[in-house]
């Protein structure tokens, strides 16, 4: 028997709806298997804890997460309550920058039954490696001066290690799928930084001799992620460039509720965070119809981050005949609860 321990942060708004509903998924999915076992303690780390304590998450908290094999999360924020830098920095942020997830992985994917917003979306299926801890998202920098003579100056960090790393991590991924990487850059118009990286992939990609690799400059990337997004596999890029692609992935998915991501810790030292793309909502909270398949299919990538790949995807089978059958929540077109989504997924797993 596997057992694996889970940190379970249901947080905020529909994050309280949708983590139980994929809880109870992963629940009848481990019944039906019979060999994995899932031990879950729950955490009520959220804007309402922050009312009452004063801080997202008790002092010692990290290093009780740290004892956990992975961290699975809902939502957090609740604007209503608490200033979102403040909660999200006392919680989500942190937890990504503390246990060092480096590696933010989101995949898109054409989902039967989803309509996509794109005219002929053909059926695409692409993972995003986004470099998760560096890049353009750095503090360093500076302002002079105020008004007219004001000077801003904000440096993007790229470490060979930091990339290298992502780029790594990209083209292991490839080789468990359809073996192809394409590279974000920009290096026609970023004088330093995109040059050096078109240079460590260039480098990184000798160790891959059976991988087709690809850079195209991210402004064509965006273009092609409307046009042609069937074309790709997997892509690395940049905390800033991955960042508006993973958005544009999610968008051409047909809903921000059926997104899933994951935060990879590759060091080992701490755990993962896994987490739909999703916030709380706070517009259907309570209503009964937040989708949980962002929530669900999280649960997924979890699966496959223990080695549970078989598993993942007869999980996302499943999930798929649910929304081709059109039993799917408002967000998308249906008219269901997020329970009947929930029920019919578990239903249809035990007749496995
Ligand atoms: P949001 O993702 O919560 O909602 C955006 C829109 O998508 C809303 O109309 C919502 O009803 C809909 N939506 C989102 N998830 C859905 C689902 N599973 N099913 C059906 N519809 C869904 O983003 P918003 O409104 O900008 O942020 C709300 C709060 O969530 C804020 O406090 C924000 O800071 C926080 N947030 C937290 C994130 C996280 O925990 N990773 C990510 C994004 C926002
Ligand atoms: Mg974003």
């Amino acid at each position: 028997m596997k057992k694996f321990e889970i940190a379970v942060i249901p947080g905020d708004g529909i994050g309280r709806e949708v983590v139980p509903a994929a809880l109870k998924v992963l629940d009848t999915l481990c019944e039906v298997h019979g060999g994995l076992r899932f031990e879950t303690t729950q955490f009520d780390w959220s804007c309402e804890y922050y009312l009452e304590h004063g801080e997202m998450m008790p002092e010692e908290g990290l290093q009780t997460l740290a004892n956990f094999n992975a961290i699975f999360l809902g939502a957090v924020g609740n604007p209503k309550l608490v200033p979102d830098h403040i909660s999200l920095w006392g919680l989500l942020v942190k937890i990504r920058r503390e246990f060092e997830q480096v590696i933010n992985i989101r995949p898109a994917k054409l989902i039967k039954g989803v309509k996509s917003p794109l005219a002929n979306p053909k059926d695409f299926d692409l993972i995003v490696v986004r470099e998760n801890s560096e890049g353009e998202y750095s503090e360093i920098g500076g302002r002079i001066h105020r008004g007219e003579d004001e000077i801003t100056v904000q440096n993007a960090i790229f470490t060979r290690k930091g990339t290298e790393r992502a780029m790594r991590y990209a083209f292991e991924l490839a080789k468990k799928r359809r073996g192809r990487v394409t590279s974000a850059t920009k290096s026609n118009g970023i004088f330093h930084s995109m040059p050096f990286w078109d240079e460590v992939f260039n480098d990184v990609k000798k160790d891959y001799p059976t991988i087709e690799t690809e850079s195209i400059h991210i402004d064509a990337l965006a273009a092609f992620f409307v046009n042609r997004p069937h074309m790709f596999d997997v892509i690395v890029a940049s905390n800033l460039f991955g960042d508006i692609l993973t958005d544009l992935g999610a968008a051409i998915m047909g809903s921000i509720g059926i997104a899933p991501a994951a935060n990879i810790n590759i060091n080992g030292k701490y755990p993962s965070m896994f987490e739909p793309v999703h916030g709380s909502a706070p517009d259907i909270v309570g209503k009964g119809i937040a989708n949980p398949i962002g929530q669900i299919w999280t649960a997924k990538m979890m699966l496959d981050h223990f080695g549970e790949n078989e598993l993942g995807t007869k999980l996302l089978d499943i999930v798929e005949q649910v929304t081709e059958a059109g039993i799917v929540t408002p967000d998308i077109g249906g008219t269901a609860t997020t329970n009947e989504v929930t029920e019919e997924i578990c239903k249809r797993i035990k007749q496995l």
